[in-house]
């Protein structure tokens, strides 16, 4: 996809952070947007910063499959046409393997990577119909490397990856239209810390405020960094210098990261 213009493109998660930026870059492109969140109110705000563009809004939870493969039909329907989705409605959880709940595990699980296969399964055969299709999906820089904590995310930040690589060769493959997309950005300055839930005996507060601090990269910074991927086809978009260093560390050390990671913890996460 080199221009995106009339393109219609479906964002889950657009309510706020990466999906709101995404939705005012996409717009700012001339794409034609089917917009969607469990969270009404920030949904509208953004509809409303995506001036001039042909937007429509859906109440969407991505963990309800059933609801996915309806939405997916209903955005056909309504536009004609679908050709670019960015699966990105994510939440985030704190919590020790040992800690965490089965609801909080299953919680992440259902949105982070349900959410995101069921968002690729339902629109895929209307991105092929399309003949100029391309499917997005938002890992993270946890879908690179495991961190204490972050099981529960990593498990499913890992599956996307997988899933999504997986996807991009099938497609090569089989000479279909669609190109495949798996995002990793960094620390991105949202919502999300505040919206994650957290084990029993975690200092959500110093957590969040440590979140803060580390996140290095803007919201809108990240939505032009992936619309930039995606006209060039990256099957890999790595969003914020910590995601390339993340990505180099991975790379030069191999299985080797684990005591660096061990060591930043030690100060950060076990205090
Ligand atoms: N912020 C970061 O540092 C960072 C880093 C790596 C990856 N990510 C990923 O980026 C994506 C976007 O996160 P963000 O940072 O913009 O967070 P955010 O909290 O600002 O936005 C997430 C949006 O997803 C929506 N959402 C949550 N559960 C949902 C559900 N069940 N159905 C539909 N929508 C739901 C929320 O209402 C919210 O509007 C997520 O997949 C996240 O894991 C974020």
């Amino acid at each position: 996809m080199k221009d995106l213009n009339n393109r219609v493109a479906v964002v889950t998660g657009a309510g706020s952070g990466i999906g709101r930026a995404l939705a005012v870059a996409l717009a700012e492109k001339g794409c034609r947007l089917a917009l969607s969140d469990v969270n009404e109110t920030g949904l509208a705000e953004t509809a409303a910063g995506c001036s001039g563009a042909e937007v429509r809004t859906y109440t969407l939870d991505v963990s309800d499959r059933d609801a996915i493969y309806a939405h997916a039909e209903q955005v056909a329907r309504d536009f004609g046409q679908v050709n670019l989705v960015i699966n990105n409605a994510g939440v985030a959880l704190s919590a020790s393997v040992r800690e965490m709940t089965d609801d909080d595990f299953k919680w992440i699980m259902d949105i982070d990577f349900w959410g995101v296969a069921h968002g690729t399964r339902a629109f895929l055969p209307h991105l092929i119909a399309s003949g100029d299709g391309h499917v997005v999906n938002i890992s993270s820089v946890f879908g690179l490397i495991g961190v204490p904590k972050q099981s529960a995310y990593n498990a499913a930040k890992f599956a996307v990856r997988g899933f999504t690589e997986s996807l991009r060769q099938e497609m090569k493959l089989e000479k279909q239209s669609v190109a495949v997309s798996c995002v990793h950005p960094g620390g991105i300055r949202t919502n999300i810390a505040n919206a994650a839930r957290m084990g029993k005996s975690e200092n959500a507060e110093a957590q969040r405020k440590g979140f803060d601090k580390i996140a290095m990269t803007t919201p809108e910074k990240a939505a032009n960094i992936i619309v930039r991927g995606i006209l060039k086809d990256e099957s890999r978009i790595l969003v914020g210098p910590d995601a390339w260093g993340i990505d180099a560390l991975n790379r030069v050390l191999g299985s080797a990261y684990q005591p660096l990671v061990e060591r930043f913890s030690r100060k950060n996460l076990y205090v």
